[in-house]
């Protein structure tokens, strides 16, 4: 990121500090980090990427690079700037604060490559970036897990997603070649080795998102907490979904109405799934793996409804060309597929793929290679 370096010196001077922290995939596990229950992602290679440096104000000055914005704003700014893209870092200069870590004013110009919309996760990486660069540059304490929750109160409080922990999570934990099997109840998680012998992980980006302002998935995650709160009227302990039964569910059936007993429905299979893929993993059985990704994906179309045209086409493709397994990844309406796909169809899949998704829908759509990498960091 010599580039940033350069644009960093040119505007605020020298002594500028590079931080950078990534995006993620999930393996499998999707919509069941904000229902208590577990997801499987990895950090990716991109990521975003900052230069920081104290500046002896009270004043934040940033510089988005790849969009070639400017924004200022004073540490104590009650409201912040409106600008959506720059309310990612104020949240974050807020809630440090807010946890006791002094921060003070700040220059910083950064960029990344993670693609924006694509479900992977270019917010929390953003997020990441600067709380693990504030608490570092200002002595603070804070654990990754709370740098973390850091981020995901950002979401909720200055954006407007209530999110889940995943991204935010993955993004401070990675660790290269690493999945993580992260309980989202408990806050337990624990590494998994990922060199799968013979197979590999492509996500392929339909580059469409439907998504507006983040309300579809605050819909979800309501719906979720109705079911879970009508279950918990008759029974004690239940916090999400991830404290439900199945005979639970069909007992409130007729009381929740037909949608969300689909999205719960859809919920208590995927907790299931991550258990079985677990486990296939340990034995190396990723045929099975892949079998429960294309599980996840129909619940994830029919039952929770938040896939799209172009992720079904491009599931129905890859099924057609034997890739072991895909689905739709992340919070969903459009972004990337990932794909568990063998060796020797890896070729057949890529050039199928590129060509009938160009002919039905007249967009190029992106392959990308994953490759597991580290979380947030001091880049030296
Ligand atoms: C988005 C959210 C996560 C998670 C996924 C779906 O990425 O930020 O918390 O809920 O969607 O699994």
């Amino acid at each position: 990121m010599k580039k940033l370096h350069k644009i960093f010196e040119e505007r605020f001077g020298e002594g500028g500090v590079h931080y950078s922290a990534p995006g993620r995939i999930n393996l499998i596990g999707e919509h069941t980090d904000y229902n208590g229950g577990f997801v499987f992602p990895g950090a990716v290679v991109q990521g975003i990427h900052a230069v920081l440096k104290p500046n002896g104000m009270a004043m934040v000055r940033l510089y988005a690079a790849d969009l070639d914005k400017y924004c200022e704003f004073a540490i104590d700014d009650e409201q912040g700037p409106s600008d959506i893209n720059f309310r990612y870092v104020y949240g974050v200069v807020r809630e440090m604060v807010a946890k006791g870590v002094a921060v003070k004013g700040f220059d910083a110009v950064y960029g990344g490559d993670v693609p924006l919309g694509a479900g992977m996760s270019s917010s929390a990486a953003l997020e990441s970036c600067f709380a693990f660069a504030l608490n570092d540059i200002y002595h603070g304490t804070l654990d990754r897990m709370t740098l973390a929750k850091i981020g995901q109160a950002t979401e909720h409080k200055y954006v407007g997603v209530n999110c889940g922990i995943m991204d935010q999570f993955a993004s401070m934990h990675g660790r290269r070649n690493c999945l993580m099997r992260l309980d989202c109840r408990s806050g337990e998680f624990e590494y998994f080795p990922w060199q799968p012998d013979g197979y590999r992980l492509v996500l392929v980006n339909s580059c469409v998102k439907h998504e507006l302002v983040g309300s579809p998935y605050n819909d979800r995650r309501r719906s979720c907490e109705h079911v879970a709160s009508e279950i918990g009227k008759n029974k004690g302990g239940v916090e999400t979904l991830r404290d439900c039964t199945w005979d639970d569910l069909e007992r409130v059936r007729g009381v929740v109405g037909d949608e969300d007993y689909r999205r719960a429905r859809y919920v208590l299979g995927e907790v299931d799934r991550v258990l079985a893929v677990c486990d296939a993993l340990n034995r190396g059985d990723y045929e099975t793996v892949g079998r429960q990704m294309y599980a996840t994906h129909d619940g994830l179309s029919k039952d929770y409804e938040v896939s799209c045209d172009e992720i079904d086409f491009l599931v129905d493709v890859a099924r057609r060309c034997g890739v072991t397994g895909a689905r739709i990844m992340g919070g969903g309406f459009g972004g990337c597929t990932i794909n568990l796909v063998s060796d020797t169809v890896y070729q057949h899949f890529v050039e199928t793929v590129q060509h009938e998704y160009k002919e039905r829908f007249g967009i190029e759509c992106k392959v990308i290679d994953v490759e597991i990498g580290d979380g947030a960091r001091r880049v030296e």
